[in-house]
Parts: structure tokens; C-alpha cells; sequence
């Protein structure tokens, strides 16, 4: 089956931003990567953490106290069908306000989700550590990790002031994140997997396979 080239705009692609420091590359890079979901098609929406009040996971099932915000996330998770997370690297990991976000989330926002990756380092070695780990919360939480990522090493001498990452190579596999989520996200959905079923049922038998 190939990839759609357009998705329909019932699809929505929301992109978390890990880094709550102002003028953050890693908000730079999710702005990229939400333009190629959509150039599909795709609603699409960037959750700035810095734009929340969170509070830290207590891990209780009574949640009463919780600020106002955490349900706000919470929401604008479970309208999406595509998640992009992106995150600074931080000591060999995802940013903690991430994963506290993440935290505060579980099934009800992620499960059969498509999620795509991106992460940012100010080092050489890049944010591979971070995407490791932000894949196997994807798996915790039964979503769908799209094989394509990106990782920007040295992210302090890619980007321009205004947010441009004057690297092709780079553009376009961010990109290909927003895109790919976004494809997978529309070709997951009940009424496309109806499609495909129906398509694979009418296919036409093989021809010699009766007279074997
Ligand atoms: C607490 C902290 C830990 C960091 N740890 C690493 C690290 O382990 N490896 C690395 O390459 N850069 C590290 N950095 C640098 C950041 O990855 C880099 O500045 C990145 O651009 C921050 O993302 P942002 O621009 O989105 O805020 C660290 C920065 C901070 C503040």
C-alpha cells in the first residue's frame, strides 16, 4: 500500500516541546517538523510546556489537586492522533519536565498513537539517548514509535536566530518525522484500516491457485 500524499484534516498532529528555555532549539526543531505534517493536510498544534502549570506526578490515583493545566494537556493529547515529542538532552536523558509531562499522561492520551521523535544536544554525541529512552516509553504506553527520528547535535550552531535550519539534510528529515506521523496517524484510523481491509478482501484470487 503506498503512502497517502494528503491526509485528511480530521487529522490532528500536536507536538510536545521538552525544554522550557526560552528561544529553545528543540521548539525550533518541532516547528520544522509540524510543517512537513501540515504540508499533508494535518491540523496541527505546539504544546509549549512552558505554556502549562504542571505539577509533578504523585503517582495517586486521587488527582483532585492537580492544577487545571495537567487536564488541559491531558485533553489536547487525546484530540491528537500523532504525537511528535521533542527533547533537549539532558545528562545522557530526556529533559525532566518531559518525562514529568509524560508522567502525567498514560493510555487514555497514547495508546495507538503514532509518535514520532526529535531531540536536541548541545554536544557532539547528539540526543540518541534520549530518543532511545523516549521509545520505549512510547512502547510502555502502547503507542506507535515511527521508525524515522532526528537527532541535531551541536544544536547551538545549526539554527538561525529566527528559528531556520539552513542544513538540508537535516530539514528534511524533520520534515519526514511530521510527514510520517501524520501518514501513519491518517492510515490507522478506523475508516482507512476499513479501506485497506476491504481492498485486501476483493483482491483478485490467484489465478492458478484453484487448478493446484
Ligand atoms: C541540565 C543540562 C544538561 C545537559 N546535558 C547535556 C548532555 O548530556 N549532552 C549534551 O550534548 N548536551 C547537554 N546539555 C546541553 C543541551 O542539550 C543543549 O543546550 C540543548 O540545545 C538544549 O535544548 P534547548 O535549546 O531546546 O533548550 C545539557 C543542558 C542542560 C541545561
Amino acid at each position: 500500500m503506498t503512502q497517502p500524499d494528503q491526509v485528511e484534516d480530521f487529522i490532528r498532529v500536536v507536538a510536545v516541546c521538552g525544554s522550557l528555555r526560552p528561544g529553545s532549539y528543540t521548539r525550533m526543531a518541532l516547528e520544522i517538523a509540524l510543517r512537513g505534517a501540515a504540508e499533508l493536510g494535518a491540523q496541527t498544534q505546539l504544546l509549549d510546556l512552558r505554556e502549562y502549570e504542571l505539577a509533578f506526578c504523585n503517582g495517586n490515583k486521587r488527582e483532585s489537586n492537580y492544577p487545571a493545566d495537567v487536564f488541559r494537556l491531558r485533553e489536547e493529547i487525546r484530540q491528537a492522533q500523532g504525537i511528535i515529542l521533542g527533547t533537549p538532552e539532558y545528562h545522557g536523558s530526556m529533559s525532566g519536565v518531559l518525562k514529568n509531562a509524560l508522567d502525567l499522561m498514560g493510555f487514555a492520551e497514547f495508546e495507538g498513537k503514532m509518535i514520532g521523535l526529535v531531540g536536541v544536544s548541545g554536544g557532539s554525541t547528539g540526543a540518541i539517548n534520549s530518543l532511545n529512552g523516549l521509545r520505549n516509553i512510547g512502547r510502555a504506553l502502547h503507542a506507535w514509535v515511527i521508525p524515522e527520528q532526528v537527532s541535531i547535535a551541536e544544536s547551538w550552531k545549526m539554527f538561525t536566530p529566527t528559528g531556520e535550519l539552513p542544513v538540508p539534510a537535516l530539514e528534511t528529515r524533520l520534515l519526514d518525522v511530521g510527514r510520517q506521523v501524520a501518514r501513519f496517524a491518517y492510515l490507522h484510523t478506523a475508516r482507512q484500516s476499513r479501506e485497506f481491509l476491504q481492498l485486501w478482501e476483493t483482491a483478485p484470487e490467484n489465478p492458478g491457485g484453484a487448478n493446484r
